[in-house]
């Protein structure tokens, strides 16, 4: 009898820790949390590799390796349950690195991707641009049921990639539906950052999906930052019809002849609600980066002592050197600026030593380097600015910094500045697709279509707008000119170099006025008095609106006569009807007639000769806006001709800043010169 008892303790026991272990592994499969990944049970193939330490490392740097890790229990998901925990709901994190193979261009490859698939070892799938998720024949399948989120650092043209790095989703099908350039929303700036995947350093990626709504959000950022509150993709895809009962959730990874070593140091994943955040102080490091790999070649034997006294001045001439190298300026009246004050140590970090390689481009204002910055991971512009007198730089720097506060989305954010002898360099939101003359004039590039342009054109207009009319003060930004207008990673036209030109401009005394500007863009009243106002800037932004609209810069002087000074051009063929003949051919007619027709009279009344026959900018954006309509045209009389007006100024022109990212820019109609930086003040 006792023994029988017993034996139905124990089988009342053993079924009780049956249904526990159920218990537990539904909990288990439903949401997890890895702070690393010592001891787990992942199921790992290809090359994939869990270190020491706790990291994942999905590739390391041999070529077309494919290395993956899964979740290895199947999660149960249920196309036709309205139950929450096995629906098609879910929410992850998880935090990457990739560390490209070495100091190449392009850097480093292949990518990661976050995988859902009905099996753990996608069979007969490729490395390089397949990621190890699918081949030649099988991309492209409905019966993959494969849904993935890809880190892609090099574009492949033939799934019709977006130009660089990028964030893609992915039904099976490596043709992404969706894809990004790799930004986050910084909610304190109100402004979208770009990030750069090849730093090396931890980033972490949101992905969610809302199974009410069928909305997929992909959510990027530096490891250390918030959740931004805004998604790098929100998208529309419906996974019914995708996913299968039962799946399996984890990273596939490749390289191909770039290499990376592909790391994952945390992930989180829930099927009921948000998946839970990552501990970051319990996450893995990564390995430290081998400084060079000269080092490990060079085998020359020194004897001991002469090396002992060689290190000893090394270390001594190093240390002054280090010193030297790092050296800035730092005046008692900047302490007020303390937040956009940046130390050159920073930036010549950022910009890996202000590395040629890094150099986005020069002209009159400098060089302008690429750059992330350690702290953050954030991706900007450096630009340094030689001057040889420090006469005027504290109301520069004043000036500089109380533009730092201008915020529009329509401009180039200035971050803060720096300053050394003889330099001062200013810190820029990095613009990735550099600036828009590139993209009118060189047939390298792909065009931009008249919608594109004429949002880029709107934007660029509520911007000066901004500048003139809603600031604090009246800001003039003097240099208005397509090689000013950049493209940030959503071809939004953000103006750039805003008040910079003052820097160069003296115009305190008119009879020895150096006019400041390009060429082509510069009034007439302005080349006469040298003094720069809206509506001179108002001149310029209507030599650009023709430039966007027709192709072509404002001063050609190697076509005939009628044509060189486009303003005049364009003027030309409205008063004999045929505006149209202005367009840039390389529209091939793709536009609203309506819209280029406005751009293009516009432009022609913003440049008219005669500052008081010009629209102020704020009528400029109401014209733009379609909110008041065009004069009709009071042509004869009104509008005389630019070159009239020009011929009767005999100014010295100072100088044109080709401004831009691109040294190429530099073009017939801008030359430029040197000058001195401050030397008679301001
Ligand atoms: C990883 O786990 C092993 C035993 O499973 C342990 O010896 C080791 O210290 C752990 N490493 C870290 C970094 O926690
Ligand atoms: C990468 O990992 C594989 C497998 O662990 C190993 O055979 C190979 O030598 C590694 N390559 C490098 C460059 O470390
Ligand atoms: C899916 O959910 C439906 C409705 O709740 C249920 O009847 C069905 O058995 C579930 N299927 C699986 C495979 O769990
Ligand atoms: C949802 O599913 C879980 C586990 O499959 C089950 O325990 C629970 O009772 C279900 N809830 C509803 C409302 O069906
Ligand atoms: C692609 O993978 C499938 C198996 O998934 C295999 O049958 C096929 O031969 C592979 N094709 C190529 C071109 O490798
Ligand atoms: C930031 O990027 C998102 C997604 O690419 C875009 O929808 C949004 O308009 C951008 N916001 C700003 C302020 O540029
Ligand atoms: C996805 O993003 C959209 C747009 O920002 C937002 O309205 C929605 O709540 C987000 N959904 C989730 C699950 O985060």
């Amino acid at each position: 009898m006792a023994a029988t008892a017993v034996l139905r303790s124990i089988s009342v026991l053993i079924s009780f820790l049956m249904c526990l272990e159920q218990f537990v592994l539904s909990q288990v499969e439903n949401q997890f949390v890895f702070n690393g990944f010592n001891g787990t049970n992942l199921h790992l193939n290809g090359i994939a590799e869990i270190q020491p330490n706790g990291l994942l490392a999905l590739t390391n740097t041999s070529k077309r390796q494919i290395g993956r890790a899964f979740f290895p229990f199947p999660l149960k998901f249920n196309t036709s349950s309205t139950n929450i925990s096995d629906s098609l709901s879910f929410s992850t994190n998880f935090v990457f690195a990739m560390v490209p193979a070495e100091e190449t261009n392009p850097r480093g490859g292949h990518g990661i991707a976050f995988t859902i698939s009905p099996t753990m070892e996608l069979p007969g799938a490729a490395p390089t641009q397949y990621l190890g998720l699918f081949n030649s024949s099988t991309n492209g399948l409905s019966s993959n049921h494969v849904f993935a989120v890809e880190l892609d650092a090099v574009p492949t043209t033939e799934f019709g990639d977006i130009s660089g790095i990028h964030v893609g989703i992915d039904v099976n099908n490596l043709r992404s539906l969706e894809s990004a350039p790799p930004t986050y929303f910084a909610d304190d700036e109100g402004a979208n950052k770009s990030l750069d995947l090849l730093t090396g350093n931890p980033m972490q990626l949101w992905i969610e999906y809302e199974e009410a709504n069928k909305l997929l959000n992909v959510t990027l950022a530096p490891m250390r930052s918030n959740k931004p509150s805004r998604p790098l993709l929100s998208t529309s895809v419906d996974l019914s019809t995708v996913l299968l009962d039962s799946m399996y959730v984890g990273f596939s990874s490749s390289t191909g002849e770039l290499t990376s070593s592909q790391y994952i140091l945390g992930w989180s994943f829930s099927k009921t609600g948000k998946a839970q955040s990552l501990d970051y102080s319990k996450l893995p490091s990564l390995p430290q980066q081998s400084k060079s790999k000269s080092n490990s070649n060079i085998r020359i034997i020194i004897p001991l002592i002469a090396a002992v006294a060689l290190l000893v001045t090394i270390f001594g001439g190093a240390y002054v050197i280090r010193r030297k190298k790092y050296e800035e300026i730092r005046e008692e009246w900047e302490k007020e600026y303390g937040p956009q004050r940046f130390s050159f140590k920073d930036l010549y970090k950022a910009t890996k030593g202000f590395k040629e390689k890094e150099l986005l481009g020069s002209g009159g204002f400098g060089r302008v380097y690429r750059g992330v910055l350690p702290s953050s991971n954030e991706q900007v512009a450096v630009k340094r600015i030689s001057h040889d007198s420090r006469q005027g730089m504290k109301e520069f720097v004043s000036e500089i910094v109380s533009m730092g506060r201008l915020r529009h989305r329509n401009l180039v954010q200035l971050l803060g500045y720096c300053r050394r002898k003889g330099e001062l360099l200013l810190v820029y939101d990095y613009m990735p697709n550099g600036s828009l003359d590139k993209f009118l004039f060189s047939n390298s590039m792909p065009n931009l279509s008249w919608s594109q342009r004429f949002r880029i054109l709107k934007g660029v207009a509520s911007a000066l707008l901004y500048l003139h009319e809603e600031w604090e003060q009246v800001v003039i930004h003097r240099d208005v000119k397509a090689s000013n207008i950049l493209l940030d990673a959503n071809f939004n036209g953000r103006l750039g170099d805003f008040g910079l030109a003052k820097l160069y401009d003296h115009g305190s005394n008119p009879s020895t006025t150096r006019v400041v500007g390009t060429v082509g863009y510069i009034a007439p009243e302005l080349a006469r008095t040298g003094k720069a106002t809206t509506g001179t800037d108002v001149f310029a932004f209507g030599t650009f609106m023709l430039e966007l609209a027709c192709g072509r810069h404002p001063l050609e002087p190697q076509l005939e006569s009628e044509q060189i000074i486009l303003a005049d051009w364009v003027c030309g063929l409205w008063k004999v009807g045929a505006i149209l003949d202005a367009t840039d051919p390389r529209l091939e007619g793709e536009y609203v007639t309506d819209e280029m027709e406005l751009v293009l009279k516009l432009g022609v009344l913003c440049t008219n000769p005669i500052a008081a026959n010009r629209p102020s900018t704020r009528q400029m954006v109401q014209h733009l806006d379609g909110n008041i309509t065009l004069p009709e045209m009071p042509l004869d009389g009104v509008r005389i001709d630019m070159m009239t007006v020009q011929n009767e100024t005999s100014t010295d022109f100072a100088a044109s800043f080709p401004t831009s990212y691109d040294e190429n820019s530099v073009s017939a109609n801008s030359f430029s010169s040197s000058i001195s930086i401050l030397s008679s003040g301001r």
